[in-house]
């Protein structure tokens, strides 16, 4: 399969990264190949709405880090999307990439699967369910199917994180990914 992991936080090394890699050993490890996506570290832009992409034949008017995902994520057989929780939801940095998945949403709009890593500092499922009902809404839109969402309660640093099985659990489902 080929899988693009898209990362939302800006800690290369943070809790989110840590189930990313976690997840693409997994994958690579079962022989799919990965395009990962760090979208903190790229140049990208909100989506203006300015509805060139829908309205003529020149694309996004946007030439930023989209240019570069654009083309594995249309080609993916498996979308991996793994952020922190900022406030009930996912971080800004991965919704604005999201965001930009509208200037090819008939073209994405084709069969794929889906994963979500979600890292958080509570102990409930409150903090998780925007991003959890987030990511239902916009994999029931484009028709792709959740094989796996890992939400790391009470792993607010990466010391919390690693006396949990969390890790294991990302490279699990990255590993036994059909
Ligand atoms: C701006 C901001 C908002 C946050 N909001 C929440 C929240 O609503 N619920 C929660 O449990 N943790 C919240 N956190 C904590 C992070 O989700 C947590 O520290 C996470 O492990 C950070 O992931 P990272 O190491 O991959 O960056 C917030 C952190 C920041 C910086």
């Amino acid at each position: 399969m080929k899988i693009v992991m898209i990362t939302g936080s800006p800690h290369r090394h943070g809790t989110s990264a840590l189930l990313a890699d976690a997840f693409i050993q997994g994958a690579q490890e079962a022989g799919h190949t990965v395009f990962r996506f760090d979208a903190a570290f790229q140049e990208l832009h909100p989506c203006r709405a300015c509805e060139r992409c829908h309205n003529t034949d020149k694309g996004c008017i946007y030439k930023d880090g989209m240019e570069e995902l654009n083309p594995h994520l249309l080609e993916a057989d498996l979308v991996a999307f793994a952020s922190p929780i900022y406030y009930y939801d996912w971080s800004a940095q991965l919704k604005l990439a999201i965001d930009r998945f509208y200037a090819n949403s008939t073209a994405l709009r084709t069969p794929k699967k889906a994963v979500l890593l979600l890292t958080m500092e509570d102990d409930t499922m409150e903090s998780a369910a925007g991003a959890v009902l987030s990511f239902q809404g916009m994999t029931n839109y484009l028709g792709w199917e959740r094989v796996g969402v890992i939400s790391a309660l009470s792993c607010g640093d990466l010391a919390a994180m690693e006396r949990t099985d969390y890790p294991q659990q990302a490279y699990e489902l990255g590993k036994n990914l059909r």
